[in-house]
């Protein structure tokens, strides 16, 4: 009894204050509210209002076993608030600067305020700044090709949560591919990219504590196996896609189900591939990959290797063209760090 009665008087102690990961924290700059951790369940002030607040700051309280922070509640939107201000200023210089530390901030911004928009979908200003964000960044993507390799390794370390850090990934991979490629427009790029990353947000539609499970519920099996049509449903007439893209986003786990199939040898790939091109593909198996190689909480991440080898017995027979592409890429991509 001693035992439940300490947890609960604990319990009682964060009541009316929200933790917050530090990655939540960075950029920053200036403390817009108090801040507190939990020292033995007792909240105590790690920053006041209004101080300085700096990267290397967030990372010595990380140093020092503390993995995350407490705020009075009602000063959420103040953090809100200030990332998505950060978003904003940063989207608008996006060209100015050294290309790793620019690429790494709108990487970190852009996952920070993804979190944002999957706790209030129905907010049409985050969501229009998360589409300009996303496009300006694919251009500076694709004018930066060889800073890629240094952006995922920097942005990976961070560990945000998958379910927001997966759409950055394979979209960093998608973009990657299709420069790789040489016979895609700046806009063909852009667009997918664009499509790539808001493929997912339907996966708000569980909270993020369910995705550690190994198990989940049937309603919440449905609603996850139902993610893609809960993302058109999101965007569409939000921002601008075109009908191509609303069918991408529909489809974009064609080859995801294959993978479950692969045991019985079904490969029954959709006429939706033929319809809408060689990058519905490409969305597709950047997801597969950029999933398999990075940990989920329920399973260790798979090898680079592996993963292909996976790829192989999706595509070799009807895609070895796209197949051979995709290794040439990741050939490059990691053994000499630059795309
Ligand atoms: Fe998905």
């Amino acid at each position: 009894m001693k035992g439940a009665f300490r947890a609960l008087e604990l319990n009682n102690l964060t009541i009316g204050h929200r933790p917050l990961g530090l990655r939540e924290l960075w950029y920053i700059e200036q403390t817009p509210c108090d801040i507190f951790f939990s020292r033995e369940g007792i909240l105590t002030r790690l920053a006041e209002k209004n101080n300085p607040l700096t990267n290397q700051n967030i990372r010595e309280w990380g140093d020092s076993s503390i993995s995350r922070v407490f705020i009075k509640m009602e000063d959420y939107p103040k953090i809100i608030e200030r990332q998505k201000e950060n978003l904003r200023n940063h989207t608008r210089s996006i060209s100015i600067g050294e290309p790793v530390e620019i690429g790494r901030k709108q990487a970190i911004l852009l996952t920070i305020c993804l979190k944002y928009f999957y706790e209030d979908t129905n907010n049409d200003e985050l969501l229009t700044l998360l589409y300009q964000s996303v496009k300006s960044y694919s251009t500076f993507l694709i004018n930066n090709i060889g800073v890629h390799h240094q952006i995922y390794n920097d942005y990976s370390k961070l560990k945000f949560h998958y379910i927001y850090s997966q759409p950055l990934l394979s979209s960093l991979f998608l973009i990657g591919i299709l420069k790789h490629a040489r016979i895609y427009t700046e806009k063909e790029m852009e667009t997918a990219f664009i499509t790539s990353y808001f493929k997912d947000v339907g996966m708000s539609a569980i909270s993020v504590e369910k995705y550690d499970l190994r198990v989940l519920s049937p309603t919440d099996k449905k609603m996850l196996h139902e993610h893609a049509l809960n993302s058109v449903s999101i965007l569409a007439n939000r921002i601008p896609l075109n009908n191509s893209q609303i069918k991408i986003i529909e489809g974009h786990h064609i080859f995801s189900t294959l993978t479950r199939e692969l045991e019985n040898f079904e490969l029954n790939v959709d006429d939706g591939l033929n319809v809408y091109g060689a990058e519905t593909l490409f969305i597709s198996i950047t997801d597969i990959i950029a999933a398999m190689i990075n940990d989920r909480p329920y399973r260790n991440a798979t090898s680079l290797f592996q993963s292909l080898d996976l790829i192989k017995e999706l595509l070799i027979v009807q895609f070895p063209q796209e197949f051979k592409l995709i290794v040439s890429y990741f050939k490059t991509y990691f053994t000499k760090g630059q795309s």
